[in-house]
């Protein structure tokens, strides 16, 4: 037995193979039960006891290159096989995955319908604005500790002598006197602004970029009744007709008075009970919606409107937040992490 002559005759064969199920075959006739390798060991009792230590370690090497060398053509060409895989035309085609619109972007567009059929047009205003239309118009001076409530994030430039640094706006309350100057401080005014703001956190219910929408209404002989009956209309459209609004008095520095608004829990309906037990969400029955209050006289000043003719209201919530109040999200991130099983929801 001469082993390098079969190592030879081995890879002059296995050079030959061209196939997964051939290799295989190869394999087979020398590390099957019956194979080359069995055969060689079984003949070893035959030779002279002082060479059967170094044909048995020849046989072992043999056996080892001989495994190996197969199993690197056989993966080799089971990987050639795979991408040779003819195309079949008949088949039916996979499934297509579609795009869908951003879950904010599909609220923008219900609540810009649900206002348009009261009147309201859709305004976008500066995101990136002067801090005159983000505080000082909105009756908060410089020195007011009000405008620490509205964490800014100034931008590096020039300071205006009359508009102040530039700030990445942390409401959209900016809109407020822009749009009283873009019609000439001629009410009536009917807005709705939407955009986004600023305002630096990242936690379950803030992320540091967020949508607000902002009502604006300014005319002759406007109440607290003509308020309470849009956010009435409003939460009924957006939320549901049985959903019921409360409002709460609160401190803005650009209404007054200033209320928050709350709504009857979207989960509970109200009840503040899910299956006889305190319900999780809201505990109380109500949920909290946003600002809002009656236009301050200070602002419509700003805006060049007398406050002693006109009389207006406006609030302003979060996009985000009405969108979770709605489908229960309990996490504002989702949002804006990207992950496909949240976005598929919508
Ligand atoms: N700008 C306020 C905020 O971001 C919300 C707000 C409150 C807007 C009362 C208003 C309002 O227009 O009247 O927290």
């Amino acid at each position: 037995m001469d082993i390098s002559v079969e190592k030879k005759k081995f890879e002059s064969l296995l050079d030959a193979v061209t196939t997964a199920s051939t290799a295989e075959e190869l394999e087979l006739s020398y590390l099957g039960r019956n194979g080359l390798i069995n055969t060689l060991l079984k003949g070893m009792k035959d030779l002279a006891p002082e060479k059967r230590k170094n044909a048995g370690q020849d046989i072992n090497i043999f056996k080892q290159e001989v495994t190996k060398l197969v199993k690197e053509k056989k993966d080799a060409l089971h990987q050639k096989e795979e991408q040779n895989i003819s195309i079949d035309v008949t088949l039916p085609p996979k499934d297509i995955s579609h795009g869908t619109l951003h879950p904010i972007t599909l609220a923008v567009e219900e609540i810009t319908s649900i206002f348009n059929k009261i009147g309201f047009i859709r305004m976008s205003y500066p995101e990136v604005d002067w801090e005159h239309y983000a505080f000082e118009v909105l009756n908060m001076p410089v020195t007011h500790a009000a405008r620490d409530d509205f964490e800014t994030t100034f931008l590096n430039g020039d300071t205006d002598t009359k508009l102040g640094k530039m700030v990445l706006t942390p409401h959209t309350s900016n809109g407020q006197v822009r749009e009283m100057e873009r019609l000439g401080s001629k009410p009536p005014i009917r807005m709705i602004n939407i955009g986004k703001c600023y305002r630096p956190n990242w936690d379950a219910t803030h992320t540091p970029m967020f949508h607000q929408f902002e009502g604006l209404c300014v005319d002759t002989d406007i109440t607290i009744a003509n308020l309470k009956g849009t956010l009435d209309y409003f939460v009924k459209s957006y939320f549901g007709p049985n959903t019921e609004v409360r409002l709460r008095p609160h401190h803005f520095q650009f209404t007054e008075p200033s209320f928050e608004v709350d709504i009857t829990c979207t989960m509970c309906k109200g009840t503040a009970l899910i299956d006889g037990h305190k319900c999780k969400i809201c505990k109380s029955g109500w949920l909290e919606l946003g600002g809002t209050g009656m236009v301050h006289p200070n602002v419509l000043t700003a805006g060049g409107i007398d406050p002693s003719i006109y009389s207006g209201w406006a609030f302003g919530f979060g996009i985000e937040r009405v969108n979770m109040m709605k489908y229960g999200i309990d996490d504002i991130r989702n949002y804006y992490t990207g992950d496909i099983r949240f976005l598929n929801l919508f």
